[in-house]
């Protein structure tokens, strides 16, 4: 019989690689829709770090790298959690991976067992949930709304914790809420994990240098948390190089054996001149970094400030990353025409359909009242974003 296999029948497809290539579709058919569905920066990879990559490949590097990514690309990782983190790594810490999706990935597959229970606060990262089943684990959702300002807290932890929880994952900042942990809410849930034995924390920092409220804060930072924690992190947010596909994790070395002999039989090291560029990028100056935070700081302040002036929308203020993510749930019931709007599904398609912008629905990140915008995009598209969607939710009644 023609039929996939149990375990991709079980597998969800990503919603927002769906919206955004709804969005391309209209578009190819001559409609101006701006997407706000993706998640990734809106600038090019700056000039200094795509030479490098064109004199690695004059230097041919076009081999093979070893498994977990080149020495001197780790040792500039090692460096960069040293001077930017404060944290103490070793080379045999690191290893690099095809972008942070598979270092997600291969943490979860390295560490949990079918029938493990991965607590994942929502709302989450799409990929999240889907990745613990796919190891054959269950995800343990913990509800962290709108209202405390989509962080959860350590009592939530405490009470979502069973002999069978392995894992947790974190995201700060987060996707898609742009919310960030401070040093004293990571210090709480820190303190909840090191009373259980044998329990992790994946603290995902892709968004570490989109920040708004100053200084980036890890969980591994505290006593006990640095054999607990496996940081995944890498340039695809920070150096706007999301198609070279170079990430990392940062953890204990048996993790990291057990990463490296899953890679190896999976993808092999990472693609060699993104290596070369990304280590460029690390050891180079970062100004670049600094100039697209500030610019994502600007639209983060547009947004917000046109956002609030939407009748029914509540929205609070993101302190990271490049998305809103406000509260719509008043408009569930309403309609237009023969649209009814049921859920956030509901309501993205509508902006898509109604106002030409896309969206995408809270539902798929474990939050039914609310939807996500990426504001990686620019100010002129934000406001006429804005604008948009303010007349196609007028005409909800
Ligand atoms: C929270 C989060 N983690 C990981 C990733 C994956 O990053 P990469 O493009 O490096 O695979 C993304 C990308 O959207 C993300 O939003």
């Amino acid at each position: 019989m023609a039929q996939l296999s149990d375990r991709l029948q079980r597998l969800a497809p990503s919603a927002t690689l769906a919206m955004s290539q709804k969005s391309s579709e209209m578009k190819a058919q001559g409609i101006d829709v701006i997407n706000m569905s993706v998640g990734e920066p809106d600038f090019n990879t700056p000039d200094h770090i795509k030479e490098a990559a064109k004199k690695a490949i004059d230097e041919n590097y076009s081999r093979y790298s070893p498994v977990p990514g080149y020495p001197d690309l780790r040792k500039a990782i090692v460096a960069k959690l040293k001077n930017e983190n404060n944290l103490d790594y070793s080379v045999n810490e690191v290893l690099v991976s095809n972008g942070a999706k598979q270092s997600v990935c291969n943490t979860i597959m390295a560490l949990v067992n079918p029938g493990d229970e991965v607590i994942i606060p929502a709302p989450y990262w799409v990929s999240y949930p889907q990745m613990a089943k796919l190891a054959g684990g269950t995800p343990v959702i913990v509800e962290a709304g709108f209202d405390q300002n989509f962080k959860m807290t350590p009592e939530q932890l405490e009470a979502a914790i069973t002999p069978k929880t392995r894992l947790i994952i974190l995201c700060s900042p987060s996707n898609p809420t742009g919310s960030v942990y401070s040093k004293e809410e990571l210090k709480g849930l820190a303190d909840v994990i090191k009373r259980h034995d044998d329990l992790f924390v994946l603290a995902d920092e892709i968004y570490e240098h989109i920040n708004y409220i100053g200084k980036h804060e890890s969980i591994a930072q505290f006593e006990g948390m640095k054999e607990r924690s496996i940081i995944v992190n890498g340039v695809s947010k920070a150096y706007a190089m999301t198609g070279w596909r170079i990430g990392y994790i940062a953890a204990p070395e048996w993790i990291v054996k057990g990463c490296n002999k899953l890679q190896g039989q999976y993808t092999s090291g990472p693609c060699s001149v993104s290596q070369k560029a990304a280590e460029f990028a690390y050891t180079q100056s970062q100004e670049c970094v600094e100039q697209m935070r500030q610019a994502f700081e600007r639209r983060r302040n547009l947004i917000v400030q046109l956002a609030k002036d939407i009748p029914g929308l509540e929205v609070n203020v993101p302190e990271g990353a490049f998305y809103l993510f406000p509260k719509c749930s008043s408009f569930y019931g309403k309609s237009n025409g023969d649209t009814v709007i049921n859920n956030s599904s509901d309501l993205a398609l509508y902006l898509l359909e109604k106002g030409h912008v896309a969206t995408v629905g809270g539902d798929a990140f474990g939050d039914p009242e609310c939807f996500r915008m990426s504001y990686a995009t620019s100010d002129e598209n934000i406001r006429e974003a804005i604008r948009r969607i303010k007349d196609a939710l007028a005409e909800l009644k």
